[in-house]
């Protein structure tokens, strides 16, 4: 298996990734509206748009977000591996927790992966979508350095995921792939999750 980021052109794919893995994998644990109205409000052009800032993530500093696998691919390890990738490059600032907002049904496997309930809490992705129950949840600092201690070398085949501000200008390092990223990528911390 293969991991790379994100490029323009995969926001078609990446929405209808999310769209199914909703309706397929967490329906049995959310009103059948809520499933029917996730996706309201988040379009192709708006995941596109975060390709292209580099904002389209699993993963930026302290928070994971966006982990979705298609049904037919579940269950298979895929979610625990992208799960191992987001936990580093989420941690790579080596700042502190990573946090994360999990739809209910996934409370289950991020307790399988380390991580701790906090609180219930919920999700609006835009002022005419529906309010999403998720539960906070969060992976302690010492826990999250040592993932992204091991997961060094693979951070580093993934290559940088933006320009860091101090650096915007420079040159790109050679080998370096100028096309937006999405997957893992960084940005300052935030605490906004975003299932
Ligand atoms: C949650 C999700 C990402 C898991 O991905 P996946 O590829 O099916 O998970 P994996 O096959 O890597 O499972 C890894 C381990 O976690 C366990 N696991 C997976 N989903 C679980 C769940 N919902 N509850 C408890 N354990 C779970 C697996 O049994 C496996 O355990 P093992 O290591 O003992 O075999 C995927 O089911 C999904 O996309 N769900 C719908 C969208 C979603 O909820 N995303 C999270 C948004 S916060």
């Amino acid at each position: 298996m293969t991991f790379r980021r994100a490029r323009p052109g995969d926001g078609a794919t990446l929405f209808a990734v999310t769209g199914a893995a909703v309706a397929g994998l967490a329906a049995a644990h959310y009103p059948a509206t809520t499933i029917r109205d996730w996706m309201a409000g988040r379009t192709v052009a708006e995941y596109e748009a975060l390709i292209g800032r580099h904002w389209l993530v699993v993963a930026e500093p302290g928070v994971l977000t966006r982990l979705f696998v298609r049904p037919d691919a579940a269950g298979q390890g895929l979610g625990a591996r992208l799960l191992e990738i987001g936990v580093a490059f989420a941690a790579a600032d080596g700042q502190g927790p990573v946090t994360l907002g999990a739809t209910l049904n996934a409370r289950g496997f991020y307790e399988r992966h380390g991580f701790r309930f906090v609180r219930n809490g919920t999700y609006r992705h835009a002022l005419d979508s529906p309010e999403i129950a998720i539960a906070h949840m969060a992976l302690s600092a010492e826990r999250a350095a040592r993932r992204a201690g091991a997961m060094a070398g693979v951070l580093a085949q993934l290559g940088p995921a933006c320009p860091s501000p101090a650096k915007a200008g420079s040159p790109e390092p050679r080998g370096h792939d100028p096309r937006p990223a999405a997957g893992p990528t960084r940005s300052p911390r935030r605490q906004r999750p975003t299932p």
